[in-house]
C-alpha cells in the first residue's frame, strides 16, 4: 500500500489541484490509482473535468462502488469521517480502508488537523503546498509544531504558484530551497490554464495542453515516484536534476 497525503495548514495554496493533478500524471506513468477527496468541498472531481451535479461514490468500510476518471479511481470520503467508528478504525495498525495494490492519493481540508494526524501515521509522504507570498510561508511552523520543518520525516513540500516574473515570487523560491533542501520536491509555475480549464470543466492536458503546469507536474511527478522508490534511481536521477 501506497499512501500520499496532502495536506497544508493554510488554505488556497493548490492541495486540491495538485492531488488531482499528481493523481492522473501517476495513472497515466502506468501506476494503479486512488485519489479520495476528504473535504467537505467535494471539489477534486472538478480537476478531472466532472460537473458540480455529477456524484462521487462514497468510501465505505469494503470495496464499493467505484468510477475511473482519466485513469484514477475517485472516492468521496468526507462523509465516512463523521462516522465515529472511522476515527476509531484509524487508530488500528492496519486500518485496513486502502487498497494494498493501489497508490492512494488523500485530499484533507487546512481545517481537519486531527484527521490529519490520525491518517499521518498510515502514510508514505505527506505533501504540503506552499504558495510563494508571506501568508503562506508563515504557516510552515505550524506544519509540525515543534518540529523544525526540514526534519519531518514524512513530509514533502511543493513551491505552487511559481511566477519568476515576479521578484517575491523569486526571492521565496531561493529562501525555500534553501531552508527545505531535499524537502522541497519540486516548484510549480502559476498559469491561469488552470483556473480556465476549471471553469470550462476540462482537465488542462485537454483544455490547455501546452500549459507549462503539465511540465512543472511530470518532473513533479518523478520526484514522488523516486521518493517513494517507485522508480529505479537512475531514472530518477535524470528528473531530479530537472527540478
Ligand atoms: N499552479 C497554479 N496556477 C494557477 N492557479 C492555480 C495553481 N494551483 C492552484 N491554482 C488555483 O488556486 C486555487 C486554490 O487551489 P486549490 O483549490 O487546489 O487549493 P486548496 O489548498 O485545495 O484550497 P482549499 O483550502 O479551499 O481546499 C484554485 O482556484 C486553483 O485552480
Ligand atoms: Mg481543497
Amino acid at each position: 500500500m501506497m499512501l500520499i497525503l496532502f495536506h497544508s495548514p493554510k488554505g488556497g495554496v493548490g492541495s486540491t489541484f495538485l492531488t488531482a493533478q499528481l493523481a492522473m500524471h501517476l495513472a497515466e506513468r502506468g501506476h494503479q490509482v486512488t485519489a479520495i477527496d476528504f473535504t467537505y468541498q467535494d471539489s477534486l472531481k472538478l480537476h478531472f473535468g466532472m460537473l458540480p451535479s455529477q456524484t462521487v461514490a462514497g468510501m465505505t468500510y469494503a470495496p464499493g462502488d467505484t468510477m475511473v476518471v482519466g485513469g484514477v479511481e475517485l472516492l468521496n470520503g468526507h462523509a465516512i469521517t463523521e462516522d465515529r467508528r472511522f476515527l476509531d478504525v484509524l487508530e488500528q495498525d492496519d486500518p485496513g480502508l486502502f487498497d494494498p495494490h493501489r497508490i492512494t492519493l488523500l485530499d484533507i481540508a487546512s481545517g481537519s488537523r486531527a484527521l490529519k494526524t490520525r491518517l499521518l501515521s498510515h502514510c508514505d509522504l505527506h505533501i504540503c503546498p506552499l504558495l510563494p507570498f508571506a501568508g503562506s510561508l508563515a504557516t510552515l511552523p505550524l506544519v509540525e509544531p515543534g518540529t523544525p520543518v526540514a526534519q519531518l520525516e514524512k513530509t514533502a513540500f511543493v513551491l505552487n504558484q511559481l511566477d519568476d516574473t515576479r521578484r517575491l515570487s523569486r526571492h521565496s523560491h531561493s529562501f525555500i530551497r534553501e531552508l527545505l533542501g531535499d524537502s522541497l520536491l519540486g516548484t510549480v509555475r502559476r498559469d491561469e490554464a488552470v483556473n480556465e480549464a476549471l471553469a470550462m470543466f476540462e482537465p488542462i492536458p485537454k483544455f490547455a495542453p501546452s500549459s507549462v503546469v503539465r511540465i512543472d507536474l511530470d518532473r513533479l511527478t518523478h520526484a514522488v515516484e523516486r521518493r517513494l522508490g517507485l522508480v529505479a534511481d537512475e531514472d530518477a536521477g535524470a528528473a531530479s536534476l530537472q527540478i
